[in-house]
């Protein structure tokens, strides 16, 4: 199945994000806005996972998480990927200012490449996808919409990593919990 590592996001949180997405769907046509119930920040994306081998995912994740301490995710801005030109990603950019998140993170990685997940070489940039656009026909619009859009200063307790699967479907792809792990550090 194809797995992936998440933060799962408060009721509260998908809440405010789902207004925000509202306040910029006029300006998006060509967005492919996420459900609010599938709402999540990514930690590690790791792929098609063979049935033999998620046991072993799922116990790497579980220790990553046992040494991991809770912390408080803050909703901070909205941005597009790529940083220029056409749009293909919107998102909302969250914030944990004592780097634990970022501890965790390298938690999770430094367990799974041992499994044959390679590291990611991109610096951690901590983020909530709200929309994807195959084709961005707004000549700015978009980009200028949402890079001006104010988000509700919002902050969530986090205090468990997901193994997600994720399935495609014609109507985008479907996120379903497979295991959560309860951080386990103080
Ligand atoms: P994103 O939030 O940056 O879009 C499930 O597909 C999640 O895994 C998505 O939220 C997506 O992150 C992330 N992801 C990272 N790399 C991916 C890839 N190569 N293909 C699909 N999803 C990926």
């Amino acid at each position: 199945m194809r797995l992936f590592v998440a933060i799962e996001l408060s009721e509260e949180l998908r809440r405010a994000l789902r207004r925000t997405q509202d306040a910029l769907r006029p300006k998006g046509p060509d967005v492919r806005w996420i459900p609010a119930e599938q709402l999540h920040l990514t930690v590690k994306f790791l792929g098609e996972v063979a049935d033999r081998d998620v046991a072993g995912v799922s116990e790497a994740m579980v220790q990553a998480a046992a040494v991991s301490a809770p912390f408080d995710l803050e909703l901070v801005k909205c941005g597009c990927f790529p940083e220029r030109g056409a749009v293909r990603i919107v998102w909302a950019g969250a914030r944990e200012a004592q780097g634990v998140l970022a501890g965790c993170v390298e938690q999770v990685e430094a367990r799974l490449e041992p499994l044959g997940f390679p590291r990611e070489q991109r610096a951690f940039a901590p983020h909530i996808t709200m929309g994807r656009v195959k084709d961005d026909r707004s000549a700015g619009l978009l980009r200028r919409s949402v890079e001006a859009c104010r988000i509700a200063t919002m902050t969530q307790g986090v205090s468990s990593l997901t193994l997600m699967a994720s399935k495609l479907s014609p109507k985008g792809s479907i996120y379903t919990p497979v295991i959560r792990a309860e951080f386990g550090a103080k």
